[in-house]
């Protein structure tokens, strides 16, 4: 899928671009399916709710070994639908993947995720430049009631912004905004657009686009995949004790292109 210079341009001027319904009824099933055999699976790349010790995120589902590797998202996160953008998005055919994480926000106890820039974190795993840039897949409709994601608009323009780690307010650690900081940029940006839509659909976003999503109030689980690509030129340095691998890859082989039946050798669905 080749983006128009619009696009583009429409990217670095915004910091995210929306494809409805880029991924097919078909293939969200077939992803879905996927979620519930790897939730089952006894890793540490399975991240549990203490209490119900149901699958809260899902990471490394892109590769073809290690516990988590599942054939639909390793190769929707090389079909040209995803991995063609990417390297348009960053002007670079040599792109791997940095991590990816599935992401449920389970039905009324879904909490929020706040104000904060990816990079706040990748700068900590020792990658230089913010050139990268995330694909999230929707696997269920996002809607503002369950907790889909908001961007500011044109706040990646800022750069990287002092922030505060925050391992209060949820049970994963972020490097957040403080109050008086978000609400001064808030000031001067046009308001947060609520990243709602069907399954299947795509947001590509900036690494350091202002974004959050907040508590899920309906009857229903919101799952999201999130596809990170980096420039191999810009993979991380050493740092000391790096985060382990499913969340900052060391895997730095440049992705080749692949098709786009993405459920090629996958069993049929039985109804
Ligand atoms: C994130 O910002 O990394 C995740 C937010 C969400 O899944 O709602
Ligand atoms: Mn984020």
């Amino acid at each position: 899928m080749r983006l128009s210079d619009e696009q583009i341009a429409q990217y670095h001027r915004d910091g995210f671009l929306v494809f409805p319904e880029l991924f097919s009824p078909d293939e969200v099933v077939a992803m879905k399916r996927e979620l519930d055999r790897l939730e089952a699976i006894d890793t540490d790349h399975v991240v549990r709710e203490r209490d119900s010790g149901s699958a809260k995120t899902l990471y490394r589902v892109h590769e073809a070994d290690g516990p988590t590797a599942s054939p639909p998202f390793q190769a929707a996160g090389r079909s040209p639908r995803l991995l063609q953008p990417a390297q348009q998005l960053l002007a670079d055919p040599e792109l791997y993947i940095y991590h990816t994480k599935c992401n449920r926000k389970a039905a009324i106890d879904g909490s929020i995720w706040q104000w904060h820039q990816d990079y706040g974190t990748w700068k900590h795993d020792g990658t230089p430049q913010p050139t990268l840039t995330t694909a999230m897949v929707m696997l269920d409709e996002a809607t503002e009631a369950n907790g889909c994601l908001y961007f500011i608009p044109g706040s990646h323009r800022l750069g990287l912004l002092d922030a505060e780690l925050d391992d209060k307010t949820t049970s994963y650690k972020l490097w957040v905004l403080p109050k008086d900081r978000l609400i001064d940029i808030m000031e001067q940006s046009p308001e947060p657009v609520a990243i709602a839509g069907k399954p299947g659909t795509v947001a590509f976003f900036h690494p350091t686009i202002l974004h959050g999503s907040g508590h899920n109030m309906s009857r229903h689980d919101r799952w999201q995949i999130y596809y990170v690509y980096n420039t191999v030129a810009n993979r991380p340095s050493d740092v000391a004790n790096p985060r382990p691998d499913y969340v900052r890859s060391t895997n730095w082989a440049p992705l080749r292109v692949g098709g786009n039946d993405i459920l090629a050798g996958q069993p049929a669905a039985v109804c």
